[in-house]
This record gives C-alpha cells, structure tokens and sequence, in this order.
C-alpha cells in the first residue's frame, strides 16, 4: 500500500462498512443535507440527476421495517428474516434510502443505477471525514417498489442502497484487500 500522500486517501481507505455507532447521538438533519449535497456532485451520464435520497429517524424507522417486512413475507421470507426486519432498520439514529430514477432507454437506467452508486460513496466517504459509521445494506428482494413509495420516491426508481448511518464509536478492522488487477495496453 502506498502512504496516505493525499489527506482523501486516508478517508477512502479508513471508510468501512460499519454499524458500531452511538445509538443515542442524533445526526443533525443539516449533516444529512451536507452529505447528500455532496452526494450530488457524483458524475451522471446526461446529467440525468438521477439520485433520490430520503433519511428515515424516529418512529418512522419502524414503520419502515414494518413495510420492508410485510413485504419480504408477501415475497417468501422465511418468518425469523421477516420479524427481524421490522426492527433491523431502527438500529442507528439514521438509515438512508438511495433510489435510482428510470431513464428513457435500458442502458441509461443502468447508468443512472451506476451514477447513484457513486453518489453513494461520496455520501460515505464525507460522512466517514465527520466521524460517522455507514453501512451498504441491499433492499431485500421484492421490498423495491414499497420501499421507494414509502420514501415518496417516482414509481420505478430502483432502490440501491439502504445505508444506516450513525456516529462512530470504534473502529472496524481493516481487511487486507486484494491488489488492483490492471491490465496495461500499451500499444
Ligand atoms: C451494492 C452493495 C450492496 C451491499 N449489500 C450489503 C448487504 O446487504 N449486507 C451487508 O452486510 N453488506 C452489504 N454491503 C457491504 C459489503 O458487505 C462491504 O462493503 C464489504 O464487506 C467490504 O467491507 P468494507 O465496506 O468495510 O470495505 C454491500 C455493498 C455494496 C457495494
């Protein structure tokens, strides 16, 4: 590994996928608007803007679990997954929801589907420089459409990340990466 020459490197390489938060320290809304406003600096083929966002706190973190719930017993879910999800979502003071709008061809929404992953770690990676936690948890499968009405998201917007976030309280050990596979052309 190189030396952290730059001070964005140490915060790349310090983010880590984590949940060890103080669980009773709010994030201040305006934290949340800084982050999804850097968020939104994210490159965009087209400049389709395509990121959604909604922070879910309080009460409504529950009623978002219930949703995420109701919906994985209509898919299947076995019952213990199903009666853990409605608590799940209520385990930091925040969680974000990051949709991706539907573009006009199928290739532009799987751009904007790209596009938003990279808003997403722009939100993580400012919120890692303040001292918050995050952690990328995937919609469980067939909760996408209620997910997104429930955040007030466009019909088919694709949910990408569903991110709890919340102020570090320790560190998570870093893994050893695997070095980049590059291949070179030359000529
Ligand atoms: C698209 C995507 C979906 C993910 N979904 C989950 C998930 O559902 N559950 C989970 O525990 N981690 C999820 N993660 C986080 C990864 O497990 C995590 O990034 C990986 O273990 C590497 O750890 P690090 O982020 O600390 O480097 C997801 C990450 C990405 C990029």
């Amino acid at each position: 590994m190189t030396d952290n020459l730059f001070p964005i490197d140490a915060i790349i390489r310090s983010r880590r996928t984590s949940m060890l938060v103080d669980k009773d320290r709010p994030v201040p809304t305006e934290l949340i608007e800084e982050l999804c406003e850097l968020a939104t600096w994210a490159p965009n083929h087209k400049r389709t803007w395509p990121w959604r966002f909604a922070a879910i706190t309080g009460p409504a973190q529950l009623r978002f679990g219930d949703t995420i719930a109701e919906a994985m017993a209509t898919f299947g879910d076995e019952p213990a997954k199903v009666e853990k999800a409605r608590t799940k979502y209520a385990r930091t003071p925040v969680v974000m929801v990051f949709g991706s709008a539907v573009g006009d061809s199928e290739l532009r929404t799987a751009e904007n589907r790209d596009a938003t992953a990279a808003a997403v770690q722009n939100f993580m990676l400012g919120a890692t420089s303040r001292g918050l936690a995050t952690y990328w948890g995937s919609c469980p499968k067939g909760a996408n459409d209620p997910v997104a009405q429930f955040c007030g998201f466009e019909p088919d917007t694709t949910v990408v990340c569903i991110m709890y976030v919340g102020w570090a309280t320790s560190t998570v050990e870093t893994p050893q990466r695997p070095a980049a596979n590059i291949t070179f052309l030359e000529k």
